[in-house]
């Protein structure tokens, strides 16, 4: 159902890689909402050629950034204004990867040029990117910016490795950059921290089937899919949700203020 939230609103998404991924889904959502956007992701993402699928079915136009680079950054930001004929008012940053848990190198073992890597492009991009549209004067007033996370980053899930400390950089960026871009150019920076989710990114952190099991038989309503995730961003990017800035909201079915589920204790005491 589509309700026109994002009727005459520009945007950027990074991160849509395939049809499976949060980024794309939601680059479907905003198009049926009559939202207009510049997709992007890494060169080395485009190869797969999928993206221009996508771009095809919303009428968008793709433009290659490494979100690491500040001139990538730049020359994206450039052209999504001049494309879409004028300020932004939602950015998705839809973006992770971890060097050591693409390796397999466990978190007590780290490669310190691996895991700068990793924190480059999953918390510090979040950070460049809301810089370049601040200096550029980017976004209108009332803009929206979010980025997804994960609850490792208040929790301990052993195998989600570095990527748990990156999603706490993040998390924080979002409030320290949020502030400022609040104060002085009423833009609003949010996180959404989403229930493990079957994309390549979820399915790259080793155990992640009975990972997103557990998290589904845990949360009373199971876990949110990425459309769903979709759905939740909309509301962000929309006017309806003006006045909510420096959060971090749970998209997880209930799942962050588990304790134990009645499922899961039955599952425990079975012989
Ligand atoms: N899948 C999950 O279980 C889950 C749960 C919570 C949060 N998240 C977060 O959701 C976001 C989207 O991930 P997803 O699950 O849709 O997986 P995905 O693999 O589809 O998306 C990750 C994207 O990051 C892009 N990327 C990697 N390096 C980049 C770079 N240098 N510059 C620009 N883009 C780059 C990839 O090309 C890809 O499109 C990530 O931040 C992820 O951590 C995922």
């Amino acid at each position: 159902m589509s309700y026109n939230l994002l009727k005459g609103k520009r945007g950027i998404i990074f991160g849509a890689l395939d049809e499976n991924s949060i980024a794309w889904k939601t680059a479907e959502r905003v198009f049926e909402e009559g939202g207009s956007f510049v997709l992007t992701n890494a060169p080395v993402a485009m190869r797969m050629g999928a993206i221009n699928t996508l771009a095809e079915k919303t009428n968008s136009q793709v433009i290659p950034a490494d979100a690491t680079s500040l001139e990538d950054l730049e020359n994206l930001v450039e052209k999504a204004t001049e494309i879409l004929g004028g300020k932004l008012d939602f950015v998705l940053h839809s973006i992770g990867m971890s060097v050591n848990v693409r390796k397999g190198r466990h978190y007590t073992d780290l490669n310190y040029d691996w895991s700068q890597k990793g924190w480059d492009v999953s918390a510090l991009s979040f950070h460049k990117t809301m810089q370049v549209l601040y200096k550029k004067g980017a976004m209108n007033e009332w803009g929206s910016v979010v980025a997804l996370t994960y609850m490792a980053a208040q929790r301990v899930f052993p195998d989600y490795n570095d990527m748990a400390d990156n999603k706490a950089y993040l998390e924080s960026i979002a409030r320290s950059f949020g502030y400022f871009f609040g104060k002085d150019h009423k833009v609003r920076v949010n996180t959404i921290s989403q229930s493990p989710t079957p994309t390549t990114a979820g399915k790259g952190v080793k155990g992640f089937d009975g990972f997103i099991d557990y998290a589904d038989k845990m949360s009373p309503l199971g876990n949110a899919t990425a459309a769903e995730c979709a759905d939740y961003t909309i509301t962000l990017f929309s006017d309806l949700t003006k006045k909510v800035t420096l959060q971090n909201l749970y998209h997880d079915g209930g799942f962050s203020n588990m304790g134990v589920s009645q499922f899961v204790m039955e599952k425990f005491m079975e012989e």
